[in-house]
This record gives C-alpha cells, sequence and structure tokens, in this order.
C-alpha cells in the first residue's frame, strides 16, 4: 500500500559516526522499506515481550524476510520486575543457541523494558552489535528509544547497570499505539509533559490545550507530540550524549520518580506514573528553593492530574517515609559522594541539578505524600 509522504516526519540525531534517523508516523514497522537503509547482515534477531509479539511480531518478521536470511525470536516476560540480568541472559541465550555473529541485527519490539534490554544487549554481544528501536508505546516512543541510554534495574536501584550505546535507527509507529492500555498511555503523556518545563513554555501551552485529543488518541496530535519531543531529546543528547551535564534535565522529576519504584517494588506503579508524581514533588522542591512561583507549580500539576496520573506520593514508610525517601534517592545516579542532587525549575522552560538541604526535602516530601 502506498503511504503518503506527509504522514511521516524524520528527526536526526546528530553524533558524529552515532547519528541516526528517527522515523515517525503510520504503516511503518512492517514496512520492508523502513529498514532499506540499514546495513546487509544474514541474521536479525527480534526481541519482544510475551504481550508485544503475539500482537505485532509476525508483522516485522515479514518485513524483515527479504533482507536477513535468518530471523530469530525471543519472547522476554513482560513487566518492570523482569528488567534483570536473567531476562537479559535470555536475549544472549538466543544469540548463542542461534549462532549469531557480530553484523546480527537486534530489533527492539515493545517498550522501553523492552528497548533498554535490548540495547544493553546489543552493547555487550561480542562487544558489540547493532540494534533498532522500534518503540510500541508512547513513553518509549517519546522517551526511551532515542539517545542511547540502555540497562537493567539492581534490586537497590533503578537502571543502575548499563551502558550508552545508540541504535541505528528509531522507528516509531503511531499504529501501534492503538493498542496501548489508557494507564500505559497516560504513563506516556508524563514524559511528554516533562519536556515543557525544562524546555519549550510553547509546547507546554500546547499540551494543555491538546490533552484531551491526547488522551482519545487523535492522531494528528500524537504525531506532533512525538515528533516534538523527539526534537527536543534529540538537541539535548546532540549537545550532551554521555550526561557530564546538560542532559540530566531530561530527569526532571526522575529521582523522586525512582525512589518511588524502587521503594513500592518495581512494577507497582508504571515508570510514567512515579515520574509524573515526582515532577510534581521537583516542582514543590523549586517553589520552595525560590526558583519558580507557585502558579507554574500549579498548573504542571493540574496538567498531570488532567492526563490521568497521580499527583500524591505513596508512603513507602510508615515510621519514616521522608527518611526512606532520602534513602533511596542517595542511590540515585545523580548523586554525588552520597549528596542527592535534584532536577529543579529555575526560570521559564529552563532547569538545572542542584542539591537541597534534607529538612527542605523532608518538608516536601511531607507535603507532596498522602498521610499515614
Ligand atoms: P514497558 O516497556 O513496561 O511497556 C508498558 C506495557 O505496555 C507493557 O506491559 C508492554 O508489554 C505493553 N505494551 C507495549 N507496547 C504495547 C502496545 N503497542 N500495545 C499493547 N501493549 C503494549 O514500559 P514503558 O513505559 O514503555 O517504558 C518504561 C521503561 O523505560 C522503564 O524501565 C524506564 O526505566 C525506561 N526508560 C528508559 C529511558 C531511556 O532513556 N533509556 C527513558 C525513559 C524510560
Ligand atoms: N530519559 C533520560 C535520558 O535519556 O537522558
Amino acid at each position: 500500500m502506498m503511504k503518503t509522504l506527509a504522514a511521516i516526519s524524520r528527526v536526526d540525531i546528530d553524533l558524529q559516526d552515532r547519528s541516526y534517523p528517527i522515523a515517525i508516523g503510520p504503516s511503518l514497522f512492517d514496512d520492508p522499506l523502513s529498514y532499506a537503509a540499514l546495513p546487509c547482515a544474514s541474521s536479525a534477531l527480534i526481541v519482544s515481550n510475551s504481550t508485544v509479539a503475539p500482537l505485532y511480531a509476525h508483522r516485522l518478521e515479514s518485513a524483515l524476510r527479504g533482507k536477513y536470511s535468518h530471523i530469530h525470536q525471543v519472547v522476554l516476560p513482560d513487566g518492570e520486575e523482569f528488567k534483570t540480568w536473567e531476562t537479559l541472559n535470555l536475549i544472549f541465550d538466543a544469540l548463542l543457541q542461534n549462532g549469531c555473529d557480530r553484523k546480527t541485527v537486534l530489533f527492539a519490539l515493545g517498550g522501553g523494558v523492552v528497548g533498554d534490554m535490548t540495547g544493553f544487549a546489543a552493547a555487550s554481544y561480542m562487544r558489540g552489535v547493532p540494534f533498532v528501536q522500534i518503540p510500541t508505546t508512547l513513553l518509549a516512543q517519546v522517551d526511551s528509544s532515542v539517545g542511547g541510554k540502555t540497562g537493567i534495574n539492581h534490586p537497590l536501584g533503578k537502571n543502575m547497570i548499563g551502558a550508552f550505546y545508540q541504535p541505528l535507527l528509531v522507528v516509531c509507529d503511531l499504529d501501534t499505539l492503538k493498542t496501548l492500555p489508557t494507564r500505559e498511555l497516560s504513563a506516556g503523556l508524563a514524559e511528554v509533559i516533562k519536556y515543557g518545563p525544562i524546555a519549550d513554555l510553547v509546547f507546554f501551552d500546547w499540551i494543555e490545550a491538546h490533552i484531551d485529543a491526547l488522551l482519545s488518541r487523535d492522531p494528528a496530535s500524537l504525531a506532533h507530540a512525538v515528533k516534538r519531543c523527539c526534537e527536543i531529546k534529540a538537541s539535548v543528547v546532540a549537545q550532551d550524549e554521555r550526561e557530564s551535564g546538560l542532559r540530566a534535565i531530561l530527569n526532571f522529576g526522575h529521582t523522586f520518580g525512582h525512589a518511588i519504584e524502587a521503594g513500592l517494588g518495581y512494577g507497582q506503579w508504571l515508570h510514567g506514573e512515579a515520574v509524573g508524581c515526582g515532577m510534581v514533588m521537583a516542582a514543590c522542591l523549586s517553589e520552595r528553593l525560590g526558583l519558580v512561583d507557585s502558579a507554574r507549580v500549579r498548573r504542571l500539576k493540574t496538567l498531570i492530574q488532567n492526563a490521568g496520573l497521580p499527583v500524591t506520593g505513596p508512603v513507602l514508610d510508615v515510621t519514616d517515609n521522608a527518611g526512606r525517601y532520602l534513602e533511596l534517592m542517595r542511590l540515585d545516579k545523580k548523586s554525588l559522594g552520597g549528596d542527592i542532587r535534584f532536577v529543579v525549575i529555575d526560570g521559564p522552560a529552563r532547569a538545572s541539578l542542584r542539591g537541597a538541604p534534607d529538612a527542605l526535602v523532608r518538608e516536601v516530601i511531607d507535603a507532596c505524600c498522602l498521610r499515614v
């Protein structure tokens, strides 16, 4: 079937010899043309999970058939709680059992969990094989598939083991969002909203005006949101690929959010839900540090709520809730020498990384969490 070119957008990640395109549009992932520019190889491994594989893996396999003589598949268990060494090893098992060589291309078909694990497997198998991201959640299309952060969780901390490793190509097929559960769509909207306060207030206004259209999966609204988020992320990653500074702003809300995920046990709150609530807490901290006015914080909280996301933090410990949050946040990758560093909003569409006194952070947690 012919596609209208106008429906397809392209955003480029500019990283010298690691540059790659992100294709955004409908009917892309099962079209052989999407993969025409990939280097030749004899084999491919599709990595997916037990939810996404039955929906889409056969169509991806058909699209790749003319390009690779051997197409293998590995289906991982579904869930954040399976983002572990054990699950990662299933990918290595599949690669070795099928005699995959160092030209084998890995295709990550799924959300951020599949994408992060496939990328890490690609970074380490035979010290590095090529891989392609085919994100099928909104969260993965606007964030996790782009920029080359790959990895797994450790029981003591989120995404603690991993590598920076860029894909060859990202294919954001907007049609795959049609089968996404509503709760997952909302979780993805958290990462969409994130880009407003840290980088683009015009986009924030646009999201406010289009939140109902996004929740009802209006194709044009989703296409605009995915494209704008990828553009912002591309610009940040091109300036600071390995997070020596600027890239940390993409972690707005994540310090509190990761504590929620680890503290409740991975998979209890979705990553996007924890990030949404974490952004409310980080904005509240920014306000208490005198960096942003209360009206801006209120607007952000209302938008997060309107996206169907929780805005009140869970209790992680009934005896010392704030203490438990602090303990978990000290393990954050941005901490230095045990000092937690938060991404705060410090101007219109501007964010930065800074510390805050424990007493102030405790006040924020007490104000933003459910009462015991
Ligand atoms: P996920 O991968 O768990 O996917 C969410 C759920 O939706 C899963 O049950 C999945 O099977 C299902 N699903 C996926 N696509 C579907 C579809 N089209 N139809 C129906 N069901 C579908 O979660 P996520 O929100 O995509 O990603 C969260 C993960 O991404 C976290 O582990 C987080 O740490 C990571 N992340 C990484 C980065 C990065 O830069 N690498 C950025 C943000 C988040
Ligand atoms: N999601 C945060 C980053 O890619 O840096």
